[in-house]
This record gives C-alpha cells, sequence and structure tokens, in this order.
C-alpha cells in the first residue's frame, strides 16, 4: 500500500474514501473539521453504527464514501484496537470497491502521540488490504492501494515507520500462510536467502551437515522423522557500527508439527501449519529493521524443522545432546520446540548478544492462561521483561509477564539426564518451557521468551483480518530495536 501524507484538507480528497474513528459515540475527528465533523455525526447517528471495537459502516458521502471504524470505550482501549480499526476499514472499503483511501493527519485521542497514530493506522490499513490468496484459482491481481493522512504532518517518522513496515508483514504473511507441503525448511531458507539479499541482510544457513559438525542435537532430533531436512537460517543486519554487540532474535520455525510419535489427535491439526510463527515474525522484524536502516546490529536465526513421525523419528526416552554439551531426554515429541530453540539460543548465546529474544508457539498451555489476548512474556531480565511489555504495548500487541521460578527448572530435571523436555508435574506448562530455555542462555546475558501459541494466527474471521498468520511479535521487536542506541 502506498502511503503518504497531504497538507490539503480532508473534503478536498474526494477521489479517495474518507476513514474516520470513532471511540463509542465519540467522533475522534481532529478540531478544526467542525462541518465535516457534523455532516459525518449526522450519517452515524440513526445507524446501528455504535463506534464498537472492530465495527465498521459505510456510507456514501460526497459522491465518494465514508467508513467509520471503531476502537470501543475508552476504559478497554489498547493501541492495537486502533491498529485493528484501520485494517477493519480498509477491509470494509476493499469489499465496497474502493481502493483509495484517506484518514486524518491527527486524531483526538488522549495518550497517543501523532508518530504513533501514523503507524499504527498505516501499518493496520496496509493489512486490512491483504488476503491469502495463492490457492485460489479465481484470485485476481490485486489493485493498487493508497492511504493519505490529510492535513499537516509535523512528525514524519510513524509515516516512515508504517512505509518501512507494511511490505514486510505483507510479503512474510504470504510465506506463514503456506500449508506444510509448500514450506518445508528448506523452502523457508531460499525465501530469507532471498529477502536478505533485496534487503541488504547477510544470510547463512546451516545445513543437516552443518548441524550435525555443530553437534546441534536438538533440531535434527526434531527433523529425524521427517523426510524434509531441517535448516537453521541466520540473517544479519549491520547497523551503523558493525564492532558494537548485537541484539539477537531467535525464533521457532517448526513447518509443521504432527507431535512426531507423540502424535497430536487429529483435530485442528492443521493449524499446526503455523508452528513456524515465531520464525516468520523474525523474518518480519529483520525486514522492517533493515527498510528502517535502524543503529544496532541485529541477528535474526530461524531453527526450522518439520516435526513428523516416520520410522527414523525420535522415540519418547530417548535422550540426545543440545548444542554446547547439555542431554535431554525427550519423554514427548510433542514438546519439539524447545529442542528447536535449545540449539538456536546456544547459537545466539556464541554472539555475545546485549539482549536476546526468542519467540515461539511453544505451548498450548499459554493459550489456557491468556487466550488469543496477548502473548505470555517471561525472562532472566526484569528491565528488558519492562521495556518489551512497553513496547508491547506501543505497538499494539499485548505481553503479560509470567514468573521463572527456580520449583519451574527443578521440575524439568530428568532421572537419567540434564534435563527432561516435559515438567515432571505437568502444571505451568508455559513458564516450565521458559525455565527449559532458561537453561541455554548464560545468565549475563538479558533475555526474553514470547509464547505466541494463542496469538500467532486466527481461526476465526475478524474484522480486521480473515483466518491465517498475524505476525505477533515482529510489530514489537522493531518498535523496541528501532530505539535503541
Ligand atoms: N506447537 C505446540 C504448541 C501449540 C499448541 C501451539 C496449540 C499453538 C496451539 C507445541 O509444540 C506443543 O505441542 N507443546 C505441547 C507441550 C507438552 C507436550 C509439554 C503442549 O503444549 O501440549
Ligand atoms: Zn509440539
Ligand atoms: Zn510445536
Amino acid at each position: 500500500m502506498k502511503i503518504s501524507s497531504s497538507p490539503a484538507a480532508l473534503t478536498d480528497h474526494k477521489k479517495s474514501a474518507l476513514i474516520a474513528f470513532f471511540q463509542g459515540s465519540e467522533n475522534l475527528l481532529p478540531a478544526g473539521n467542525a462541518a465535516l465533523k457534523k455532516q459525518i455525526d449526522a450519517l452515524v447517528k440513526n445507524s446501528a453504527f455504535k463506534g464498537q471495537a472492530g465495527q465498521t459502516a459505510v456510507f456514501p458521502m460526497d459522491g465518494n464514501q465514508l467508513i467509520v471504524a471503531g476502537i470501543g470505550e475508552a476504559a478497554h482501549f489498547h493501541n492495537g484496537l486502533l491498529e485493528q480499526a484501520a485494517a477493519a476499514a480498509v477491509k470494509t472499503g476493499k469489499a465496497a470497491g474502493c481502493t483509495s483511501f484517506a484518514v486524518p493527519a491527527s486524531i483526538r485521542l488522549k495518550g497517543l502521540n501523532a508518530a504513533d497514530y501514523h503507524l499504527l493506522a498505516g501499518r493496520g490499513a496496509a493489512w486490512g488490504t491483504y488476503s491469502f490468496d495463492t490457492f485460489k484459482s479465481d484470485s485476481k491481481k490485486a489493485p493498487a492501494y493508497s492511504l493519505t493522512f490529510c492535513g499537516e504532518v509535523k512528525d514524519r517518522s510513524g509515516i516512515k515507520a508504517a512505509q518501512a513496515q507494511e511490505a514486510a508483514l505483507l510479503t512474510t504473511a504470504d510465506l506463514a500462510n503456506l500449508p506444510g507441503n509448500e514450506a518445508p525448511p528448506v523452502k523457508i531458507a531460499d525465501w530469507a536467502r532471498k529477502m536478505a539479499k533485496a534487503n541488504g541482510l547477510s544470510c547463512r544457513i546451516m545445513d543437516k551437515a552443518a548441524l550435525e559438525k555443530k553437534g546441534c542435537g536438538g533440531i535434527l532430533s526434531v527433523a529425524q522423522g521427517s523426510a524434509q531436512d531441517a535448516r537453521m537460517i541466520i540473517l544479519k543486519h549491520e547497523g551503523t557500527d558493525p564492532k558494537a554487540r548485537p541484539v539477537v532474535l531467535v525464533g521457532k520455525t517448526v513447518t509443521f508439527d504432527s507431535g512426531g510419535i507423540s502424535l497430536k489427535p487429529g483435530k485442528g491439526m492443521g493449524w499446526m501449519k503455523y508452528d513456524k510463527c515465531g520464525g516468520m515474525a523474525v523474518l518480519t522484524a529483520m525486514q522492517m529493521i533493515a527498510r528502517m536502516n535502524v543503529k544496532v546490529p541485529v541477528i535474526g536465526i530461524l531453527g526450522a524443522a518439520e516435526n513428523m513421525p516416520g520410522s527414523r523419528a525420535t522415540r519418547p526416552g530417548d535422550i540426545i545432546t543440545a548444542y554446547k554439551g547439555k542431554t535431554v531426554e525427550v519423554l514427548n515429541t510433542d514438546a519439539e520446540g524447545r529442542l528447536v530453540l535449545m540449539d538456536a539460543l546456544g547459537l545466539g548465546a556464541d554472539r555475545k548478544p546485549r539482549a536476546m529474544v526468542d519467540l515461539a508457539t511453544l505451548t498450548g498451555a499459554c493459550i489456557v492462561a491468556l487466550g488469543s489476548s496477548a502473548s505470555a512474556i517471561l525472562g532472566n531480565d526484569q528491565k528488558l521483561v519492562d521495556t518489551l511489555i512497553q513496547h508491547g504495548a506501543a505497538a499494539g500487541e499485548r505481553l503479560w509477564q509470567l514468573p521463572l521460578y527456580k520449583e519451574y527448572s527443578d521440575d524439568m530435571k530428568s532421572d537419567f539426564a540434564d534435563l527432561s523436555n516435559i515438567c515432571k508435574s505437568g502444571t505451568a506448562g508455559t513458564a516450565t518451557a521458559a525455565a527449559f530455555l532458561q537453561e541455554f542462555v548464560p545468565a549475563d546475558i538479558p533475555w526474553a521468551h514470547f509464547d505466541i501459541a494463542g496469538t500467532a494466527w486466527v481461526e476465526a474471521p475478524k474484522p480486521h483480518q480473515d483466518p491465517g498468520a498475524t505476525l505477533f511479535g515482529a510489530r514489537t521487536l522493531a518498535q523496541w530495536i528501532a530505539e535503541l542506541d
């Protein structure tokens, strides 16, 4: 989507559909638009539109369309609702045949600065144009969409960030939504290599032989039941001082999770094509980071493997050795994400990062705890966790902290190896999984883990998006890293 600004008044953009945001019954049009506000309020007044979160409506106005979009009542507001309202507005407009959209250059919303408004609205609008129709025989070429912020824009940073970020989201969504047969680890690696080249990132791919040579027994044990070989994908953004300590981002990229020998039940198993979404968020963030020319060096590591129950598959009870030598008893082959991540985190730690963040669709327990409303965050450094929660809130992605008590680490001990891949107690599934990961992060590296099991994709149609990947996490990472120096 082309995102730009124009100093002209909103009413001068008659070729575009106008989007107006509502907080409940409150029209958020900025001051100085009294006549227009009156006209819009009159249209909305006797309609079913109540400005609820995700609610939209279309009215004919001045020879074009008016699209109103709700963010709900003030008491329940979070930034994600604004991004979603912009997406819902454009999605509704798209269905009504609109391709050109205009929004006010500012919004009357307490606590939201102009730049964040531009980023949220711009990114959301672009997301609203997206549909995954790679496999629809009747799909047509998408038209060119545009969004114009109308009125005075003093700080252009939010518009620039939205421009830098929107294509990263839309192109990676096409990869994230591919099913397991279309996106095995080798394909993800090829895609990453091309993306890196196009964006000035360096890219190194470790194949099976390289992983064996390094002793990455975790990712190899996950892949060994599959005909598809594993790949460890390592991307690097140099930043302005390549000698500075990097930020390392690690993503679980399980291209399909059948559960392995500990086979999952059939119902809903198709969604496990989205078990690669930690890696997809990292790919998106790396692309955003490259396009925003951020100052700090950033390394992205994707552990890509398919978890299948073939005759060579890891058996429950097998003992494997992680990169760097810790031994792990695999008591449940469906707890495979942590086995991929233990090697990836070890490789990440070798880079002596100033901070390391991993993202993974790691535990069903996270969905039990938080549903799809927030991702869980856990870590060994409260300052890092707090910063990420804050940047997540600004970026429209909610993160909720869970503790990492010592009991959880104790619960991951094995009778026969250093660690077990499942907890003995069968409780605190999200925290015990994180406690397992913590064993592979040296204590002097600030580290945080996002469990995105409930947020990485949506299963039922929403006003702001159809079923599919959300790329949750990428927006937070970009927001955070862009501000580091
Ligand atoms: N990929 C799953 C977690 C998951 C489940 C994400 C549903 C999103 C939706 C993960 O590999 C897994 O199967 N975890 C097990 C761990 C258990 C065996 C300790 C789980 O959560 O049941
Ligand atoms: Zn699993
Ligand atoms: Zn999994």
